[in-house]
């Protein structure tokens, strides 16, 4: 039993509920080798990726937030939230922020709800806010959407980035409990270096008046700085938390590469088996891979409930960041649309 006034009895936001929400529509590798100059066998080993979803025209980036918020909700068993969290590369508009009509379209009244820009990062990013917001007593519990729809601004020809990117959204709720319960977020970490903002971009109007604006992304130098700065951003909250590398039942990485998935626990001694990748068959789905890869191993049962979790991403901006926290009892929910 934790002593009266132990760490263990800290408040901490806890992952109480995840949901999902994939497109129906699979693009293979098939559907893109007829239309690039590229092969199957160098998408899977280069990549890890066989398929990856894709939205129709007519669903909107809030439909997959609203969908796989809904499912969050069901699987916590809660019918409102304190607040949204929604982080999003792909916004239907520039403005307003998509979270407030989430929120109302889901009835959770009148609560505070913003957007966060931080591409990749997203996810892991949104739930730092959150956890704050709800460690510092401001709210109860939060609603953190990831949703994506990345095949609105990549260039479908461009075969650097479209066999790498798909869509879908993901969402957990995080509520206010201790750091002994299993789920609790333990420790965070968060960078960026603007000094790369140019490596993974959509042009403005400014930059390129009149050309299209395709997502761009220097491929060989993000992969790098994905493995450097993931790897050092996990051994960050690893050393908050006291945890050896070998000890990590769950690195959760930003499904980005499979690729670059092992190489940041070979680089940190973690088993490499305990590396969660669950690219293949959804591809790079930006900020919702995080909560979309969690789903896929919560399916598995494995690991057990409580074991050393570590969630980091890498993204655009250039943005990271990281989350130590216990692995959560629960049963995601899934839908598609
Ligand atoms: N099919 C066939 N060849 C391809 C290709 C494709 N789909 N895409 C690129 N190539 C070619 C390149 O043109 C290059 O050819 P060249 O040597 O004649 O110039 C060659 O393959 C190697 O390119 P390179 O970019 O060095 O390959 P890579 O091993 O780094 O893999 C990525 C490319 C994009 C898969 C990889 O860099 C990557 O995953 N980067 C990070 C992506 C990412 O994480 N993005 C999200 C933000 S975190």
């Amino acid at each position: 039993m934790p002593s009266p006034g132990s760490s263990r009895d800290l408040p901490a936001a806890v992952l109480a509920g995840l949901g999902t929400c994939l497109p129906t529509t699979e693009i293979d590798n098939a559907a893109l080798v007829s239309r690039l100059d590229t092969t199957d066998e160098w998408i899977r080993t280069r990549t890890g990726i066989a398929a990856r979803r894709q939205a129709t025209p007519e669903t909107s980036m809030r439909d997959l937030a609203c969908q796989a918020g809904a499912n969050a909700l069901r699987s916590a068993g809660l019918e409102t939230v304190g607040g949204v969290v929604l982080a999003t590369t792909t916004p239907d508009r520039p403005c307003p922020a998509a979270a407030p009509e989430v929120a109302h379209r889901l009835g959770l009244g009148q609560v505070p709800a913003f957007d966060i820009s931080a591409v990749c990062s997203g996810f892991v990013y949104a739930a730092a806010v959150a956890a704050s917001l709800i460690t510092s007593g401001v709210v109860d519990s939060v609603l953190v959407v990831a949703s994506e729809i990345y095949s609105r601004i990549i260039n479908p020809m461009d075969r650097g980035t479209a066999v790498i990117f798909g869509d879908g959204a993901g969402a957990v709720v995080l509520r206010r409990g201790t750091a002994a319960e299993q789920g609790a977020l333990l420790a965070f970490d968060l960078g960026g270096d603007g000094s790369g903002h140019d490596l993974i971009h959509v042009p403005g109007e400014l930059e390129q008046p009149g050309d299209p604006r395709w997502f761009s992304m220097a491929g060989r130098r993000v992969y790098l700085r994905a493995v450097e700065q993931m790897a050092l951003s996990t051994s960050r909250v690893l050393k908050d938390c006291g945890w050896d590398p070998e000890t990590v039942g769950a690195l959760v990485p930003h499904q980005a590469n499979g690729r670059i998935i092992q190489a940041v626990a070979e680089r940190l001694g973690i088993p490499p088996q305990n590396a969660v990748c669950e690219i293949a068959r959804v591809g790079n789905t930006s900020a919702a891979s995080i909560p979309l890869a969690l789903a896929t191993s919560l399916a598995t049962g494995r690991p057990a409930p409580g074991a050393r979790t570590v969630l980091s991403a890498f993204g655009g901006g250039l943005s990271w960041g990281s989350v130590a926290l216990t692995w959560p009892q629960l049963q995601a929910v899934h839908s598609e649309f």
